[in-house]
């Protein structure tokens, strides 16, 4: 039997393409849930209907009815508002915590043992709350950030030193916002860190566009959000944890301790497998980059605490 995933905005673009994705390489069955009358029916169907062209088994069908998606074995939450151009990820805090809080309740009421994929933003504070309405073990509960951000620097490495994206890894840490941590030390062409290819105001400049990534994409699209790099990312991750590869992403995850944080949920190296996170990768920071963490982590806090989680 194939696994089951769950995708709640299903009729929004992320959550259709994630749909999309996950047929065309036929991860598993696939329910797009949303709140619309029958776009979800629409798209579900229209995915349907390309499986005998893509060679793909997947069944996929849209929804207004949460008892369609029990027993999935992971739910992914994409619901919520995009950002308009000139707007920040943190100005839709209270209208997604409102969508995201009361879609909680009610996955885990149908798959009491999912694994919740997080993709709402703000992304971090989402996760945090997701994980606090679910009472899951926060093995279970992972936000879609690092994935996408460093999936960003790695494209724009790619290009300016005209080599396979195949051959890049990218550090993206912290939270999914202007104050997120790319490591140059720690990303990599072949093996090689960028800081010995590139001049350090290339450097400089490829970490500024990869943290300003998805507010360039905002304003060229001039209404919604990105969704073709974000649902691959996500698609990625349910791989990763339906394949049980244990492979390494960065993801948004609640912190007890790890990198002197406690209590927080953001992006850091993760071992993804069929549990969930399996382990948290600590690796050893400079004092700038540790700094750069904290006040990351600082302004995911203060979002924290406005929602009183
Ligand atoms: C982005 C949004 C989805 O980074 O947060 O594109």
């Amino acid at each position: 039997m194939r696994p089951k995933v769950t995708v709640v905005g299903g009729a929004g673009n992320v959550g259709a393409t994630v749909g999309q994705y996950l047929v065309t390489k036929e991860l598993a069955d696939v329910v797009l849930i949303d709140i619309l009358e029958s776009v979800q029916h629409g798209k579900g169907l229209d995915l349907l209907e390309a499986g005998p062209i893509l060679g793909s088994d997947s069944r996929i069908v849209g929804t207004k009815e949460f008892k369609d998606t029990a027993d999935s074995d992971i739910v992914v939450i994409t619901a919520g508002i995009p950002r308009k151009p000139g707007m920040s990820r943190d100005e839709l805090l209270n209208t997604n915590a409102k969508i995201v809080g009361g879609v909680v309740e009610q996955v885990i009421a149908h798959s009491p043992n999912c694994i919740l994929i997080v993709v709402s933003n703000p992304l971090d504070v989402m996760t945090q709350l997701a994980l606090k309405r679910s009472g899951f073990p926060r093995e279970r509960v992972i936000g879609m950030a690092g994935v996408l951000d460093s999936a960003r620097l790695r494209a724009f490495i790619a290009q300016e030193l005209r080599v396979s994206v195949e051959n890049i890894h990218a550090f993206v840490l912290g939270g999914h916002g202007d104050t997120m941590v790319p490591l140059p030390r720690y990303s990599t062409v072949a093996g090689i860190p960028i800081t010995e290819l590139l001049a350090p105001d290339r450097v400089e400049a490829l970490v500024k566009r990869t943290a300003g990534g998805g507010g360039e994409i905002v304003a060229l699209l001039g209404t919604g959000s990105a969704y073709y790099a974000p649902a691959a990312s996500v698609m990625e991750m349910v791989e990763a944890i339906l394949k049980d590869k244990k492979k390494i992403l960065p993801c948004c995850v609640c912190l007890e301790g790890e990198y002197g944080i406690r209590g927080l949920c953001v992006g850091v190296p993760v071992k993804l497998g069929i549990s969930g996170v399996e382990q948290i990768i600590e690796i050893r920071l400079t004092p700038s980059e540790a700094s750069a963490l904290n006040r990351s982590a600082a302004s995911v806090k203060e979002l924290v605490d406005i929602l009183k989680l």
